[in-house]
C-alpha cells in the first residue's frame, strides 16, 4: 500500500504554518544536513536515491548538483523553478499553496549541497497567492533561524527570496528563467555553457523544479533506499500526476512513479466523463506526443513512456473523449506555442506561426491534402533546430497528431466535417 509523501499533510491553511510542518517532522532533514553533513554527503545521498527532475526533462538531480565546480570564488545560486506554465500542469502550485515549507526545506538542502548562500524562488507571475504564501513561509523560517546568517552555529549562511515572473511560459525554461531573473527579457541561452558552470549573473547555478526539491527532505530523512523502492529503480519516488480534461474526477493524484495510465484514468480519475469512450491522452503536459486510446496500457514513468514514443514531461495528463475534434485540439496547442515562442530563432518563430496558419486553413475547410503534408514538414523543420526545447515542444504534438489522427485533418479537407 502506497503511503503518500508529498501531499500526506496537505490541509491548507493549517498546513502552511511552520509549527504544523515541524510537528510532522518538518525541518528535521535540514537540521541533520547542516549539523551533520557536508555538501558531498548530501549529493551522494541524492545521487543514490535516483531522484530525477520533475520539471520535464527527468535529469538526475544529484548528478546535476555534482556538476557545480567546487573550487570557485564565485557565488553559487540555487533557483527554484516555480514557473509552472505547461498546459495541463498544476502540481507545483498545490505544493506551494499547501506545504510551502516542504518546498523551502528542499531548496535549502539543494542550496547547501551546491554551496550556495543565495537562493531564489522564481514563481509564475499569475501565482499571486502562492507568492504571498511563500513570502510568509520564508519569514517564519528566518524567525526560527533556519535561514539567515550562521545557521545553527555552523558558519553557513543562506538567504532565500521570492522573485515573481510576469507570466511568460518561456521563463520556465531554465536559461530563460535566469535571463528574466537578471532583469532581462526571458530569452533562452545557447548551451553550453550550462547553468551549472555559468548561469545566473555568470555564476554556477542550479535550477530545480518545485516537486523535485520537495522530495529531497524525505530522501534525507528516510534514506535513498526507501525512495528507490517506490516505483521503477531508474526513476523512482512519489509522483504528482495532474489529471484534467474529460475525466470524472480531475485533480492532482500522488501515486508511486510508474502507475499505469489506464488505472490513473479509470480508477483514480473515475473514468471518462458521461461514460463516453476515450479517444486520446496527452500524458506529460501539452509538449509531449499524444497517445491513442489503445496505447494507455503503459506505466507513467520516464522510461516506459519513452518506449511508447511519448514522455512523462510534467505529468500533466490531458484526457480527450470520443467527441474531441483533434484538429481543434491541436489548433489550441499550436496557438499557445506561437504565442509563447520568444521569437529568438527562426524555425520556432516562423514555424509556430505557419503551423497555426495551416491548421486554421485546414479547419476552415479551405485546406488541401498538400497543406496537411506541409504542416508535417513545418513541424519537422522546427524539431531539433532551435536554441531551446520550446521548438521541439511545439513540433512534437503536431507530428504525433498528424501520425495518429491524420484522418481527422483529411476529413476537413474533404469537407466531411461541418
Ligand atoms: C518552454 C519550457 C518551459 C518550461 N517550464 C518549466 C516550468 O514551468 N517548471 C519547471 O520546473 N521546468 C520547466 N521547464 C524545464 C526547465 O528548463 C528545467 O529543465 C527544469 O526546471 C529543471 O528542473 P528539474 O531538473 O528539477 O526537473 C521548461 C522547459 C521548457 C523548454
Ligand atoms: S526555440 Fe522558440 S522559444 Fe526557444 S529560444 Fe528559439 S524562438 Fe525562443
Amino acid at each position: 500500500m502506497f503511503e503518500k509523501v508529498l501531499t500526506k499533510h496537505v490541509d491548507p491553511p493549517k498546513s502552511r504554518k511552520i509549527d504544523q510542518y515541524e510537528k510532522q517532522g518538518g525541518y528535521q532533514a535540514w537540521q541533520k544536513v547542516v549539523k551533520e553533513m557536508d555538501p558531498e554527503k548530501v549529493i551522494e545521498i541524492v545521487k543514490a536515491s535516483n531522484l530525477r527532475g520533475r520539471g520535464g526533462a527527468g535529469f538526475p538531480a544529484g548528478m546535476k548538483w555534482g556538476f557545480v565546480p567546487k573550487n570557485t570564488e564565485k557565488p553559487h545560486y540555487l533557483l527554484v523553478n516555480a514557473d509552472e506554465s505547461e498546459p495541463g500542469t498544476f502540481k507545483d502550485r498545490l505544493l506551494m499553496d499547501a506545504v510551502p515549507h516542504m518546498v523551502i526545506e528542499g531548496a535549502m538542502i539543494g542550496a547547501f549541497a551546491i554551496r550556495s548562500d543565495i537562493s531564489y524562488i522564481y514563481i509564475r507571475g499569475e501565482f499571486v497567492k502562492e507568492a504571498r504564501i511563500l513570502e510568509e513561509a520564508l519569514q517564519e523560517a528566518y524567525q526560527k533561524g533556519y535561514l539567515g546568517k550562521n545557521i545553527f552555529g555552523s558558519g553557513y549562511n543562506l538567504d532565500m527570496y521570492v522573485h515573481r515572473g510576469a507570466g511568460a511560459y518561456i521563463c520556465g525554461e531554465e536559461t530563460g528563467l535566469i535571463e528574466s531573473l537578471e532583469g532581462k527579457r526571458g530569452w533562452p541561452r545557447i548551451k553550453p555553457p550550462f547553468p551549472a558552470i555559468e548561469g545566473a549573473f555568470q555564476c554556477p547555478t542550479i535550477v530545480n523544479n518545485v516537486e523535485t526539491l520537495a522530495c529531497v527532505p524525505h530522501i534525507i530523512e528516510r534514506g535513498p533506499d526507501w525512495f528507490k523502492a517506490i516505483g521503477p529503480e531508474s526513476g523512482p519516488g512519489p509522483k504528482l500526476y495532474c489529471l484534467s480534461g474529460h475525466v470524472k474526477k480531475p485533480g492532482v493524484y500522488e501515486l508511486p512513479m510508474g502507475v499505469s495510465l489506464r488505472k490513473l484514468i479509470y480508477e483514480y480519475g473515475g473514468g471518462i466523463l458521461n461514460d463516453k469512450k476515450l479517444k486520446a491522452v496527452i500524458p506529460g503536459g501539452s509538449s509531449v506526443p499524444v497517445l491513442t486510446a489503445d496505447e494507455i496500457d503503459v506505466n507513467m514513468d520516464f522510461d516506459s513512456l519513452a518506449k511508447v514514443g511519448s514522455m512523462l514531461g510534467s505529468a500533466g495528463v490531458i484526457v480527450m473523449d470520443e467527441d474531441t475534434d483533434m484538429v481543434d485540439a491541436i489548433l489550441n496547442l499550436a496557438r499557445f506555442y506561437r504565442h509563447e515562442s520568444c521569437g529568438q530563432c527562426t524555425p520556432c518563430r516562423e514555424g509556430t506561426t505557419w503551423a497555426e496558419k495551416l491548421i486554421r486553413k485546414i479547419k476552415s475547410g479551405e485546406g488541401t491534402m498538400k497543406d496537411i503534408d506541409l504542416l508535417g514538414e513545418t513541424a519537422n523543420h522546427i524539431n531539433f533546430r532551435t536554441i531551446c526545447p520550446l521548438g521541439d515542444a511545439a513540433a512534437m504534438p503536431i507530428q504525433s497528431f498528424l501520425k495518429k489522427f491524420r484522418h481527422e485533418f483529411e476529413a476537413y479537407v474533404k469537407k466531411e466535417v461541418a
